[in-house]
C-alpha cells in the first residue's frame, strides 16, 4: 500500500520537529493564575502580530468564537453572519445555547462577502421591543464554503465602517486567517486594523497539535477570559502546547506562516490539473487562491456546473481512498481537498494520478490510456 496522502483537512497536520522539541522543554506554570510564561509569551506574540492590545489562548476555534460572542453580545442580542458560515453550521449552536444570541444570516456572494447594504439593513438597535438588538457582525476569513476565499482589507474595513457607524463591533472568525494574510500579501495587523476582535487557529495550516488564539482590546480579552473560565476552558500548565504556537508564529522561514504560500501553490497546481480532466466540474483554478480545492464529480454528458450526483461522489471518494488518497465530502455535493504542511509536490502528483484513475473507475471519465501509479 503506498503512503496515505491525506487531503481531508489541514487539521490533520502533525507538529514539526521544532514544535515537539519546544513542547518538551517548555517552561510552564498554572495559567489560570496567569503563571505560565509560555502561554504569556504566546499571547504577547499574538497581540503583537495582529496589532491588538491583548490575546487569550483557547482550546479550539469553536471555543475562541464562542468566548468572543459571549464577550461582545449581551444575552438576547443578535449576531449577523454569512449563511453557510462555520458559526451557523458547525459550532453546535453554541451562540444560542451558551451565548443566548440569535443569528441573522445573510447570503454571501461567490467570494464569501455579505452585501454592505444588507448588513446595514439588518442592524437593529434596542428601540423596538420586537427586535433582538445587533451585538456583533462576524466575518469568516478565509471563507470556507466559497473555496477558502480571502476577504480583502478593503472589504473588512468597509464592513467595520458600516457596523461601527451603528456602534456594533466586528469579530473575524479566522480559523485560517494567516492563509488570508499570505494570499493577500498583507499583514495580520493591516487585515485586522479596523475590526474589534479575531480568533485564529494554530491547529490548522499552522500545524500545531491544538489551540487557537483570540485577540482584541484588553477589556474585551478580560471578558473573553471570564467566558473561557465559564465554559471550562481555563487550563493549567498549558505552556506544553502553547510552545508549539510560539514556534508557528515566528517570522520568516523559522515559523509556519510564510510557508503557507507553498500550500497555496500546491493547491493551485493541483486545481489546474484537475480542472483539465473530464469528469471534474465546479472548479475554476484561478479561484484557488489559498489551500482549498473544491470540485464536483460529474457524469459524462453533464455540464461542468450542473448539480453533482452525491452517489457518484461517494463512490469516487471511496475509489480514491482505496488508492490511499483521502478526500472529504463538502456541502453542495462537492468534494474538498486541502493542502497543508507535510504535503509536498510528490504528494500532489500522486493525488492527481489517483483522482484521474478514480474518475475512470467510477465511470465519470474514460479510462486513461496508461494507468497512473
Ligand atoms: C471557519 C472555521 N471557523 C471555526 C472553526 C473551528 O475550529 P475548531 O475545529 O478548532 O473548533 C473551523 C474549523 O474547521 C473553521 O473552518
Amino acid at each position: 500500500m503506498p503512503e496515505i496522502v491525506d487531503l481531508r483537512s489541514d487539521t490533520v497536520t502533525k507538529p514539526s520537529p521544532e514544535m515537539r522539541r519546544a513542547m518538551a522543554s517548555a517552561e510552564v506554570g498554572d495559567d489560570v493564575f496567569g503563571d505560565d510564561p509560555t502561554v504569556l509569551a504566546l499571547e504577547a506574540r499574538s497581540a503583537e502580530l495582529t496589532g491588538k492590545e491583548a490575546a487569550l489562548f483557547v482550546a479550539s476555534g469553536t471555543m475562541g468564537n464562542l468566548v468572543a460572542h459571549m464577550a461582545h453580545v449581551p444575552r438576547g442580542g443578535e449576531i449577523i453572519a454569512a449563511a453557510e458560515s462555520h458559526l451557523s453550521l458547525d459550532e453546535a449552536a453554541g451562540h444560542a445555547v451558551i451565548s443566548g444570541a440569535s443569528l441573522r444570516l445573510l447570503p454571501a456572494d461567490a467570494d464569501g462577502r455579505m452585501d454592505l447594504q444588507g448588513i446595514e439593513d439588518s442592524i437593529y438597535d434596542d428601540s423596538d421591543v420586537h427586535m433582538a438588538p445587533t451585538g456583533l457582525v462576524v466575518l469568516e476569513n478565509t471563507h470556507a464554503i466559497s473555496g477558502g476565499q480571502p476577504l480583502s482589507v478593503a472589504y473588512t474595513d468597509a464592513v467595520a465602517g458600516v457596523a461601527h457607524a451603528h456602534g456594533v463591533p466586528v469579530h473575524v472568525d479566522g480559523a485560517r486567517f494567516f492563509n488570508a494574510v499570505v494570499a493577500l500579501e498583507t499583514t495580520a495587523a493591516t487585515l485586522l486594523r479596523n475590526v474589534d476582535s479575531a480568533t485564529f487557529c494554530l491547529s490548522k495550516g499552522l500545524a500545531c497539535p491544538i489551540g487557537s488564539v483570540v485577540v482584541g482590546s484588553r477589556d474585551f480579552i478580560f471578558r473573553a477570559r471570564r467566558a473561557r473560565k465559564m465554559v471550562g476552558g481555563g487550563m493549567r500548565q498549558v505552556g506544553v502546547i502553547a510552545a508549539a504556537g510560539l514556534v508557528a508564529l515566528q517570522d520568516g522561514p523559522a515559523g509556519m506562516i510564510e510557508r503557507l504560500a507553498d500550500d497555496h501553490a500546491n493547491a493551485r497546481r493541483m486545481a489546474e490539473a484537475l480542472a483539465a480532466m473530464p469528469g471534474i466540474g465546479h472548479l475554476d483554478p484561478a479561484r484557488v487562491t489559498t489551500n482549498f480545492i473544491l470540485f464536483g464529480v460529474m457524469h459524462p454528458g453533464q455540464g461542468r456546473m450542473d448539480r453533482p450526483d452525491r452517489d457518484l461522489r461517494s463512490r469516487f471518494i471511496a475509489a480514491c481512498e482505496a488508492e490511499g488518497l483521502l478526500l472529504i465530502a463538502y456541502p453542495n455535493g462537492l468534494v474538498r481537498a486541502v493542502t497543508h504542511y507535510g504535503i509536498e509536490a510528490e504528494h500532489v502528483d500522486r493525488a492527481i494520478a489517483v483522482i484521474r484513475n478514480a474518475l475512470a473507475a467510477v465511470g465519470a471519465a474514460p479510462a486513461p490510456a496508461v494507468a497512473a501509479r
